[in-house]
């Protein structure tokens, strides 16, 4: 069986991509420290697929335990490198913090991959990284601007450390940039614990729902939308999921083409993970109402600072590299995660 150290493996898209990837004949060893995530998920991951992962409760930004991961585990086939902080006002209020904790695990993980000569790699990154663009939909040619967060900067520093690293490595490199996850696995069984009062969409929605939270706020109604609220692409993380099991099988049958190495791109593929379509705030509400039955308890408010109008994923390359399909809708991405907020509230 083919070994993949999965970092971050306890969190929200890291959970999900375990239970993928053991399903795919994957051995997966997580590298986890919980500092933003829950060791529930390691249970929920054993109810769904039977079997226990080992985690290393290990600080990523710790080389010489990173290291000894490496050292326990020989011959690992891949990385998905998960791991990092990543909410955008935090990193705003201590960008230190962002920058030591998502750039120094980076390295030192990537240090791990040359040393050991892991072959794949597979890179987190964010839809962040195109900031406020004009042309949509976004696909991954679009040069990118100016960062509107330190967050969004790590993503984008760290992609730029991969294209450098790669120059000079034999490691195969995809960086795969989400769009909004949303959504639960379907057994409910593991889902996004979120840190603290939450500021992203969802789960505000349904803390709203459940009286968690009293009023929920529309940031912004006067964007040139069709009803004037931010437009996003809302993706299920089961899809994501299975786009990084997909991505490591693309890079095991070794498919990193010659023609790309010629034009410079050195192994390394860029691909957005979105769904292709965008929702706006008030039609999410919407289809949560009707979905759920609940009546929530929202006002319109002003512009929330740092939001793009609009944003949404030309998702071609990935269904055409990967063979990959998005098969879940917004119906199911709220069905599911709102069953999950219920089991765990
Ligand atoms: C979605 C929309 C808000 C809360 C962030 C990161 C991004 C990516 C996904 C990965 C926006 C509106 C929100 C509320 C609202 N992650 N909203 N009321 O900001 O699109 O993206 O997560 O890296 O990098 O920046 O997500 O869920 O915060 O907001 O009206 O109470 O919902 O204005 O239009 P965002 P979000």
């Amino acid at each position: 069986m083919k070994k993949i150290i999965v970092t971050g493996g306890c969190g929200y898209i890291g959970s999900h991509t375990i239970v993928d990837l053991i399903q795919k004949g994957f051995d997966v060893i997580s590298i986890d420290n919980f500092s933003r995530s829950n060791k529930k998920m390691l249970d929920g991951v054993r109810k769904i697929t039977g079997k226990e992962i080992v985690n290393y409760e290990i600080d990523l930004c710790d080389f010489a335990a990173t290291k000894k991961v490496f050292e326990e585990n020989l011959n690992i086939s891949g990385i998905i490198h998960f791991a990092a902080y990543k909410a955008v006002g935090e990193s705003v209020e201590q960008p230190l913090l962002y920058f030591r904790n998502n750039l120094i695990s980076l390295i030192n993980i990537l240090e791990c991959a040359n040393e050991f000569k892991v072959p794949n790699f597979i890179f987190s990154s964010s839809c962040s990284v195109y900031g406020d663009v004009k042309t949509l939909p976004v696909n991954e040619e679009t040069p990118l601007p100016e960062a509107a967060s330190p967050y969004g900067r790590t993503k984008q520093i760290g992609e730029q450390i991969i294209f450098d690293t790669a120059r000079a490595c034999n490691t195969q490199f995809i960086l795969l940039r989400y769009f909004n996850p949303v959504g639960a696995h379907p057994s409910v069984e593991i889902g996004e614990l979120p840190i603290g009062k939450p500021s992203n969409l969802f789960p505000s929605v349904f803390y709203n729902a459940l009286g968690k939270i009293n009023e929920l706020v529309v940031h912004g109604s006067d964007y040139e939308t069709k009803d004037g609220s931010c437009i996003r692409d809302y993706i299920h993380v089961m899809d994501i999921a299975e786009a990084h099991s997909l991505s490591l099988l693309y890079l095991m049958n070794n498919k990193t083409s010659e023609k790309d190495a010629a034009k410079n791109n050195w192994n390394v593929e860029i691909l957005n993970l979105g769904t292709g379509k965008g929702y706006t705030v008030l039609e999410v509400i919407n289809a949560f109402e009707r979905l759920s039955g609940e009546k929530l308890n929202y006002k319109l408010g002003d512009r929330r600072s740092g939001d793009v109008a609009a944003i949404y994923s030309d998702n071609k390359k990935a269904i055409e590299k990967l063979g990959w399909k998005n098969l879940r809708d917004l119906d199911e991405m709220l069905l599911s995660a709102w069953r999950w907020t219920k089991k765990i509230s």
